[in-house]
């Protein structure tokens, strides 16, 4: 009954998780597989959208026809974001993105330590992507996601007011068969009026096909 029903609407999604370089053979990332944005991507791609796919490195194959924009740092992905955003009609932010990066990036690759001396490396805070899309919000739906290890409601709904979001997707990671790699995952709605919304455990590309269903129902009031 869905077929199509996104025709003409130009949807970027970001998937996979960011990564910040120590030096030339190291980096500092995180667990994101890419399953959960590039089933998002899919999704939209089947209901006929206009689909730009910004990725962090993900060993998955992109959907057919959907724009890909290849990304590694948090500033990478920034910038490809707001490249596309004023000429976006939705906004589905899955990627797992490095709020910290490196102080300073070594030339060289950085050589072994004496074992009791260790190494320190200052991370400094990177952008907010999403609160800075939030900022400039026009036409734009705009989804976040929250991966939580703890007081998964209170954090999603803060962050829905902090970054200015119309629908957070809010996961506990640290449950079995949610977050990071799964095929499945076990989320929650949120929207700035305080609902709720809680799915059972379900595949990425089920959860993805449900979340389009909210924004497409939530756009049109
Ligand atoms: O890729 P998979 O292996 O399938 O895993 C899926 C997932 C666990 C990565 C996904 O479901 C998920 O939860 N993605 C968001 C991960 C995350 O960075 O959550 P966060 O709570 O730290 O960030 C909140 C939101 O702000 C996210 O939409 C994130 O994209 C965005 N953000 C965060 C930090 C930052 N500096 N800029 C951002 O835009």
């Amino acid at each position: 009954q869905r077929e199509g029903d996104m025709r003409g609407l130009k949807v970027m999604v970001t998937a996979a998780g960011t990564r910040e370089p120590i030096d030339p053979v190291r980096f500092v990332g995180n667990r994101s597989s890419g399953k959960m944005g590039y089933s998002i991507a899919r999704q939209a791609l089947l209901r006929g959208a206009d689909v730009t796919l910004i990725t962090g490195p993900s060993a998955l194959t992109p959907p057919p026809y959907a724009k890909v924009v290849r990304v590694e740092t948090t500033k990478q992905m920034l910038d490809a974001c707001l490249a596309v955003y004023p000429e976006t009609d939705i906004v589905i932010k899955a990627a797992a993105v490095a709020d910290f990066k490196p102080r300073s990036v070594a030339d060289q690759k950085i050589k072994k330590i004496h074992p009791e001396d260790g190494m320190t490396i200052v991370m400094d805070q990177n952008p907010d992507i999403l609160k800075t899309l939030g900022g400039m919000k026009k036409q734009q739906f705009l989804v976040g996601f929250a991966a939580e290890t703890q007081n998964l409601l209170e954090n999603a709904a803060s962050k829905v007011k902090k970054k200015n979001l119309d629908m957070i997707v809010a996961n506990d990671v640290s449950l079995k068969g949610a977050g990071f790699n799964t095929d499945t995952n076990i989320v929650k709605f949120l929207y700035p009026d305080g609902t709720v919304e809680a799915l059972e455990i379900l595949s990425k590309d089920e959860v993805a096909s449900i979340l389009l269903d909210r924004v497409m129902a939530k756009r049109k009031r």
